[in-house]
């Protein structure tokens, strides 16, 4: 049982009729539906319950929250409040933080007629301002995949982490930005996308990656260091959810170790994410909060059974303890380099990323 990817769009922000429509992907591959939110409260909530998720995407739908805020009042500590309750929905993916805060700083000392008006455009700036970062990203992204095929002289098999496609963002993705735009130019390639367990993030980017024609192999998490290992992986590309000044990044639990097993059998491991994804006021990875989601993440699996309807089966002893991090930190020195939306940048050069980081 299953359904057409169909290029579903993640988010739509209507300026005109200040309307927020967003895709409900607690329900995918199986089901793809869209759902209204209707004030900053919804916004949150989905933020919150992931019925929105990935990096970017939860910073667009922050944005979009707080211009819902600005049409509920008028008053500057509903805004306020309004950002705080935003912010609070999750704690490492730092575009959300970025996109609520620049809303905030721009609507503050606004009048109240002029922010309403305002609040909506300049949410939709933002989500405009991701799909081109990703377009952008895209280009750097490909210039690596390209060079990699130029030299091996065979077709590539690339291994990514978690959902960093078009499902987390407004347009190609990060690390697969790359990716479709080298399929669509010819390169060769093979993706094997990690499950991404508990939340099973990897069986997303396998859905939207199968639907654009690009072949894609889905692996169990443990698999990765052994395929490695054999020689089977070529190039390891993973979105981030925060960069910290030192280049340690959070991204899903479970990147590290492919850090470190890429590290160990010498395969260029990257981190691609636009330039709102880096939080320069985190001097290191321990400055990242590390969001530890519910237990039940680990004990019960949703799916569909073979006749096509949707169960949720428990896979444990619901009594048994759980530890649940979200993400993980993979620190600088497992990094080869970062792809963004401004050019590939060397650890030794993000210092240079940073002097020209205003957005
Ligand atoms: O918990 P999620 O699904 O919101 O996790 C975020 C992610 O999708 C990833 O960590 C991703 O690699 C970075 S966002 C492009």
């Amino acid at each position: 049982m299953s359904v057409e990817f169909n290029s579903p769009y993640t988010v739509f922000i209507d300026e005109a009729e200040r309307r927020v429509t967003v895709l409900d992907q607690r329900l995918l591959p199986h089901r793809v539906e869209h759902v209204d939110l209707k004030n900053a409260q919804e916004a949150a909530e989905a933020i919150r319950d992931m019925t929105v998720r990935g990096a970017p995407l939860i910073g667009v739908t922050g944005a979009a929250g707080m211009a819902l805020a600005a049409d509920e009042s008028t008053e500057t500590g509903f805004l306020i409040e309004a950002a705080n309750l935003l912010k609070s929905a999750r704690p490492t993916a730092v575009n959300l933080n970025w996109a609520v805060d620049f809303m905030l700083k721009r609507l503050k000392g606004m009048e109240p007629d002029r922010r309403r008006k305002a609040a909506w455009h300049l949410a939709a700036e933002i989500c405009e301002q991701e799909r081109t970062m990703s377009i952008r990203l895209a280009k750097h992204a490909q210039t690596i995949i390209e060079a990699l095929y130029l030299k091996l002289g065979r077709p590539l098999n690339i291994l990514t982490h978690c959902n960093a496609g078009k499902l987390a963002t407004v347009e190609l993705g990060t690390a697969t930005a790359g990716i479709y735009t080298a399929f669509e130019a010819g390169i060769p390639l093979t993706v094997y996308a990690d499950e991404t367990r508990p939340r099973l993030q990897g069986t997303l980017t396998a859905w939207e990656l199968k639907a654009a024609g690009i072949p894609v192999c889905l692996i169990a998490d443990n698999a990765g260091g052994e395929l490695m290992r054999e020689g089977g992986i070529d190039l390891v590309i993973v979105g981030a959810d925060r960069i910290a000044a030192n280049g340690d990044t959070a991204n899903k639990i479970g990147t590290y170790l492919k850090a470190l097993a890429a590290a160990d059998n010498q395969i260029p491991f990257y981190v691609a994410a636009p330039i709102s994804t880096f939080d320069w006021t985190a001097k290191s990875g321990g400055d990242i909060p590390i969001e530890n989601r519910s237990g039940d993440e680990i004990r019960w699996v949703r799916g569909v059974d073979k006749h096509g309807q949707e169960a949720e089966v428990c896979i444990t002893d619901p009594g048994i303890a759980t530890v649940n991090p979200g993400f993980d930190v993979t620190p600088a020195r497992l990094i080869t380099g970062f792809i963004t939306d401004r050019g590939v940048f060397a650890l030794e050069d993000l210092k240079d990323l940073r002097m020209n980081s205003h957005v």
